[in-house]
């Protein structure tokens, strides 16, 4: 593999998710409700253009083979059709709606300027066409598919931490399953974003080929990252408050019986 892409992996695993406060709490089961909320409605606003940040690069490509790899996963992201599932944005609402947080109140929500900034970065370097497409393709679709394993330090993923720690029921942790299932022999963070991130590496190794351009990946990539960090810091900072007891769906399940009775 050549050493550009090499330094472009290495970027993202020594600042992958799990570096992050935000993702080592809630992977250590100790997220309150209001964080599990919060993190569902400041994450949606950067999914909510993921699509269309694909669609920016695929609109881009000259080759028809990488292309359809793109149209492919865009396809899959926009319908669940191919692993039988569904939506992936609406999987993604029904974690939240299974953590107490309507898909009105997600779709709603004022959206911060640590995550407008994300989203201005994203559609940058995807969809200006007076940017490269290889910029996107580092620093939007590899950094998001070619993240290492979400894994606690008792080794378990994501998708587990919210079956097993959380209890959420399938509809809550299905999202997981798709994009944060892999455990800790895995390097990949589930099945289907390893697919992607190979798609991703072809298309910088065909693509992204002068000094300039791969430093200008390398250089976005890094913001891309500084961005992303600095978007998890603050849902921790704002969302979190340490008194609050970590949310356990059965526990909050019977209290809304009881509310209701
Ligand atoms: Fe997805």
């Amino acid at each position: 593999m050549s050493d550009f892409i090499k330094t472009l992996e290495q970027m993202i695993c020594d600042q992958r998710k799990m570096t992050s406060p935000l993702y080592q709490l809630i992977m250590d089961g100790k997220a309150s409700q209001k964080l599990l909320q919060e993190f569902v409605i400041n994450r949606w606003p950067i999914k909510n253009f993921w699509t269309r940040n694909i669609l920016g690069i695929a609109s881009r490509i000259d080759d028809y083979e990488l292309r359809c790899g793109l149209i492919t996963n865009i396809y899959e992201e926009e319908t669940g059709a191919l692993t039988n599932s569904c939506r992936h944005l609406q999987s993604f609402v029904d974690f939240g709606e299974q953590v107490g947080v309507s898909k009105e109140t997600i779709e709603n929500a004022p959206i911060l300027p640590e995550t407008r900034a994300v989203i201005e970065h994203n559609v940058h370097v995807c969809n200006d066409s007076t940017v490269h497409f290889s910029a996107g393709v580092a620093s939007v679709l590899l950094l998001m598919e070619g993240q290492p394993p979400i894994i606690n330090d008792r080794g378990q993923s994501m998708q587990k931490v919210m079956r097993d720690v959380y209890q959420l029921p399938h509809k809550g942790y299905d999202f997981f399953t798709h994009h944060a299932s892999s455990e800790g022999d895995q390097e990949h963070i589930s099945e289907l974003e390893d697919d992607h991130a190979s798609t991703a590496k072809e298309i910088l190794r065909r693509y992204c080929t002068t000094p300039k351009l791969q430093q200008q990946a390398i250089d976005y990539l890094a913001k891309a990252i500084d961005l992303r960090h600095l978007h998890f810091d603050v849902i921790l900072e704002r969302y979190y408050n340490p008194s609050e007891p970590p949310f356990r769906w059965t526990v909050w399940q019977e209290k809304e019986l009881v509310s209701q009775r």
